[in-house]
């Protein structure tokens, strides 16, 4: 393998570009020419391919976004459009593709690999949301971003004696809710996996009340509800002061953790391990801290699960 290309896709997550330089530092280590594709797939087609140096990824570890910039490319799901891609990898002789990215990117990594290109996946998302790895990069980085808000947004409920809906990012997962509640010491969370009735939340805040409860933080996944949506229905059952609080795309700025940069240094380095190795199709990982592989297909077919444990100790510790 001499040439090999990086890319980022769909929504950026902070590390990204952690991930970026380590591709590219341990290909160039080992002699390999690295190219950077601008703005995810849609780079790919329309030829936004730039040869990397070992400057290029400079000064970057340390920021946010991703700045091989990214872009959602339904388009590339059309076969044809597809041939303009691998055309345009073929004319710079290059055999090896990283896609750094979610769900969505690992579909037309997987598409690639069937149609030639050897490819390997990096799981980048806020979302954790990724089977076949525990942690997806962004998502400490995200949770430490919600825990700050819901910490601040806890000052002022404290001193209105009000209750917060927080309404969190994660898409169809509940990951960045159950986590940042937990660690933000929230009343209730509401996720995907374990849709409760708003009900049962009021009932909690009432008893809570009655305990000499000043305030309550609900977090809400937005794959739930929105946090509107959340307050209305709690209106029905129960009369507290209530302000709404959505975190939105802040959730997915800032520089990242520690634990995103090594996370993402560790997966970087073992996609280009992969792609040394003619390895092809398959996401990289981290499982019970140990680097993992698995194949696209396997991570299509299985349903991302929440921490169940960790569900049941948020409830528990949320009297
Ligand atoms: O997948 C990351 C994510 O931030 C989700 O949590 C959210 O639902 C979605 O992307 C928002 O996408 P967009 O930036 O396209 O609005």
């Amino acid at each position: 393998m001499k040439k090999i290309a990086v890319l980022t896709s769909g929504g950026d997550a902070p590390g990204m570009n952690a991930a970026v330089r380590a591709v590219v530092r341990k290909a160039m280590y080992y002699g390999i020419e690295v190219y950077g594709v601008y703005q995810g797939y849609q780079g790919l087609i329309n030829n936004n391919i730039k040869k990397m140096e070992r400057g290029t990824v400079g000064d970057k570890i340390q920021r946010g976004g991703t700045f091989l910039q990214s872009a959602r490319c339904p388009e590339f799901k059309d076969p044809e459009v597809r041939k303009q891609a691998i055309a345009n990898l073929n004319n710079l002789g290059i055999e090896g593709l990283v896609v750094i990215g979610g769900d969505g990117s690992y579909r037309g990594a997987q598409r690639l690999n069937e149609e030639g290109i050897r490819t390997i996946g990096i799981p980048g998302t806020i979302d954790n949301d990724i089977n076949g790895t525990d942690f997806t990069i962004g998502f400490d980085t995200a949770l430490n971003t919600i825990v700050e808000a819901i910490d601040k947004i806890r000052d002022t409920a404290s001193s209105h004696e009000r209750t917060f809906i927080v309404e969190v990012m994660g898409r169809d997962a509940g990951d960045l809710a159950l986590w940042s509640g937990l660690a933000g010491g929230a009343e209730t969370v509401l996720c995907p996996e374990h849709r409760k009735d708003v009900k049962v939340i009021a009932d909690k805040i009432q008893q809570g009340i009655e305990r000499g409860k000043k305030h309550s933080i609900i977090v809400v996944a937005e794959g739930v509800m929105t946090g509107e949506e959340c307050g209305q229905e709690l209106k029905k059952y129960i009369n507290v002061d209530t302000r709404i609080s959505v975190l939105g795309h802040m959730q997915r700025g800032g520089s990242p953790s520690g634990m995103d940069r090594v996370l993402a240094s560790r997966l970087g380095g073992y996609a280009v391990e992969l792609l040394m190795n003619d390895e092809t199709g398959l996401a990289v990982g981290i499982q019970n801290n140990s680097l993992s592989k698995t194949k696209f297909e396997d991570i299509f077919t299985s349903v991302h699960h929440l921490d169940e444990k960790m569900y049941e100790l948020s409830n528990e510790l949320s009297i």
